[in-house]
C-alpha cells in the first residue's frame, strides 16, 4: 500500500485530509473499510451532492466551480467549469427530453510511476463518485462512468462496491435524493497501453472500438461517447469537486498558486528517502515536496528530477526551485502530467534516462500521425547512438530541428510532450550530451562509450 508523506499541519487537505465531502481522518489514516458507505456519509461523504441538488442546482454548481478556479488534473490543467458549460450547452439528441450526454472518470492512470489516482480510486471511492455525481448532474448527464485501468482489480471492487451502496441509499439511481434527476453510475474496467489515457482514445474503448486518438475539434465536450457531450475528467479533478461544494470556492481560491488553486496529489519515487504520495498546495516548489519525502536518499546529492511521467521534463537541481504548478512547470520543459515526480541521485546518467524515456515513449505512440511515428523513433534511434558510443557530430542538431518539427504538428499532445527528456536533457545537460558526443559517459552507465572513450574510433 502506497504510504502518504505527512505535511504541515496547517497545510488544508481537499484531497487527503478530514474535511466534509467524503475524506476520512488526516495523517496516514484510512477508514478501516473505504467502501463502508456509513462510515463515509459520518465523515462528510456526499454532502457536496445534497447541497449541489437541493441547495444550488446546476448553474449555481456550476459557477462555484469555475469560482474555485479548479483546472483538470489529468495533465493540460484546462479549467474545469469550462468544460461542464460546453457539454451542458450542447444539445444531447433526442433520446431523452434533455437529450442524452455522458460524464466519464478517467482512472486510467498511463503513466507506470504513478498511483495517485488507484489511491483515490481505493481509498476515497465515495469523494470519486460523490464528485462524478455532481459533475454529471451539472451538465444534464444521465448516464456516468467510471472507466477504471483493469490491472487495478482492487480501485475496481472498491469502486463497484462503493456505486452499488451510494446506488441503494439513494445518491445515485433513477430518482437522486428525491429529486426527480436519474443518474445510473457504473464501472467499466479497460485495458489497454499507455495511450487509452488519452480522452478520445479512452472513449473509443467504452464503445469497444480500437483506441487511437482523434482529432480536436470536435471536442467530446461536443461529440463524445456514442456521438453525445461528454464530459471526462480525471478522478482527482473529481475527488476535489465535492470538497469545493461544500466549503465555497473562496476557501478553494485560497489554497496555493492563484492561477491554478487547490491542491495536486505528487508521487514521489526514485532516489528518495521516503517514496510516497503527498498533497500539495499547488506552487509548492519542487525542493519542498522532494524534502516532505525525505530528502535524497543514501546522502547522495541530487542531480535531476523527471517532473510528468515518460513524457516529462528533466530538471538540473537548480531548479529545483521551480513551483509546482501547470504554468511555471511548463515555462521549464516539464509537465504535471500524471503527477510523478522521480528522483535521480548523482550516479544518474541522465543521458541514459532521457534515452529510455524517449524510446517508451516512441514505442507506445499509436503511430497515427507521420511526425509523431516517425520523428519520435528518429529521437529515439539518435538517443541510443548517445548512449551507445555511436553519436554524430550532426545528432544534436538533428535532435533539436526534429524536436521542434514534431512539437508543430501535435495531434493529441503525445508527440509534444515526448519531446520532453531529450529536449531537457539538451537544454540542461548540455556538458553530458557532449561527453557522449566525444565517447564519455561521465556517471559510468554507458559502458560501450566508456569502451570508445578508451581509445576505438567511431563514426562521424
Ligand atoms: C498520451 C496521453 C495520455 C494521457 N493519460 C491520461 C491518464 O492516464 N489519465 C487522465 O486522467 N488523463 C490522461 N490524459 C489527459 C486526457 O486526455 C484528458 O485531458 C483528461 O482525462 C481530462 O481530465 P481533466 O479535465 O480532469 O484534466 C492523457 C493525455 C495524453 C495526451
Ligand atoms: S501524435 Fe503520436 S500518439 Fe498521438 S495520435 Fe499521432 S501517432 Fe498517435
Amino acid at each position: 500500500m502506497t504510504t502518504i508523506l505527512p505535511t504541515p499541519a496547517a497545510w488544508p487537505r481537499p484531497l487527503l485530509g478530514d474535511s466534509p465531502g467524503g475524506n476520512p481522518p488526516s495523517g496516514d489514516a484510512r477508514l478501516a473499510d473505504p467502501a463502508d458507505l456509513d462510515a463515509a456519509v459520518r465523515a462528510g461523504a456526499f454532502a457536496g451532492l445534497t447541497r449541489a441538488l437541493r441547495d444550488l442546482g446546476a448553474t449555481l454548481t456550476t459557477a462555484t466551480i469555475a469560482e474555485s478556479g479548479l483546472r483538470g488534473r489529468g495533465g493540460a490543467g484546462f479549467p474545469a467549469a469550462q468544460k461542464w458549460r460546453a457539454v451542458a450547452a450542447t444539445p444531447g439528441g433526442a433520446a431523452t427530453p434533455g437529450g442524452l450526454r455522458y460524464a466519464v472518470a478517467n482512472g486510467y492512470e498511463a503513466d507506470p510511476a504513478g498511483a495517485t489516482n488507484r489511491h483515490l480510486m481505493t481509498q476515497r471511492p465515495y469523494a470519486v463518485v460523490e464528485g462524478l455525481a455532481i459533475a454529471a448532474l451539472s451538465v444534464g448527464a444521465e448516464e456516468a462512468i467510471l472507466a477504471v485501468r483493469a490491472e487495478y482489480a482492487d480501485a475496481v471492487a472498491v469502486l463497484e462496491l462503493a456505486v452499488s451502496a451510494a446506488e441503494e441509499a439513494g445518491y445515485v439511481g433513477e430518482d437522486v435524493l428525491g429529486s426527480g434527476r436519474a443518474l445510473r453510475m457504473t464501472v467499466r474496467p479497460v485495458q489497454g497501453a499507455y495511450m487509452l489515457g488519452e480522452e478520445t482514445v479512452l472513449l473509443k474503448a467504452l464503445e469497444g472500438r480500437r483506441g487511437q486518438p482523434e482529432q480536436r475539434p470536435p471536442y467530446p465536450s461536443e461529440r463524445g461517447l456514442w456521438g453525445r457531450p461528454t464530459l471526462v475528467h480525471n478522478v482527482a479533478t473529481l475527488a476535489a469537486i465535492p470538497w469545493i461544494v461544500v466549503h465555497g470556492s473562496d476557501a478553494y481560491r485560497a489554497i496555493g498558486d492563484p492561477d491554478a488553486p487547490g491542491t495536486l496529489l505528487v508521487q514521489v519515487t526514485g532516489a528518495v528517502a521516503s517514496p510516497g504520495i503527498v498533497e500539495v498546495p499547488t506552487g509548492t516548489p519542487l525542493s519542498e515536496i522532494l524534502g516532505l519525502a525525505g530528502g535524497v536518499a543514501g546522502g547522495r546529492t541530487l542531480k535531476a528530477l523527471l517532473v510528468g511521467g515518460p513524457s516529462g521534463g528533466l530538471l538540473p537541481a537548480d531548479l529545483a526551485t521551480t513551483p509546482y504548478t501547470f504554468g511555471a512547470l511548463r515555462a521549464v520543459g516539464a509537465h504535471v502530467g500524471s503527477g510523478s515526480v522521480v528522483v535521480a541521485d548523482d550516479r544518474t546518467c541522465v543521458v541514459d534516462l532521457a534515452r529510455l524515456l524517449t524510446r517508451y515513449c516512441a514505442d507506445e505512440a499509436c503511430g497515427k500521425t507521420i511526425p509523431c511515428r516517425i520523428g519520435l523513433r528518429r529521437m529515439s534511434e539518435i538517443g541510443e547512438r548517445f548512449a551507445s558510443g555511436l553519436a554524430r557530430p550532426t545528432d544534436r542538431g538533428l535532435l533539436a530541428d526534429l524536436g521542434a518539427d514534431i512539437v508543430g504538428s501535435a495531434l493529441c499532445d503525445h508527440e509534444r510532450l515526448a519531446t520532453g527528456p531529450l529536449a531537457t536533457a539538451m537544454r540542461y545537460f548540455g556538458s553530458e550530451i557532449d561527453a557522449h558526443l566525444s565517447g564519455v559517459c561521465p556517471a559510468g552507465v554507458c559502458a560501450p562509450a566508456g569502451v570508445v572513450a578508451a581509445g576505438t574510433a567511431h563514426g562521424g
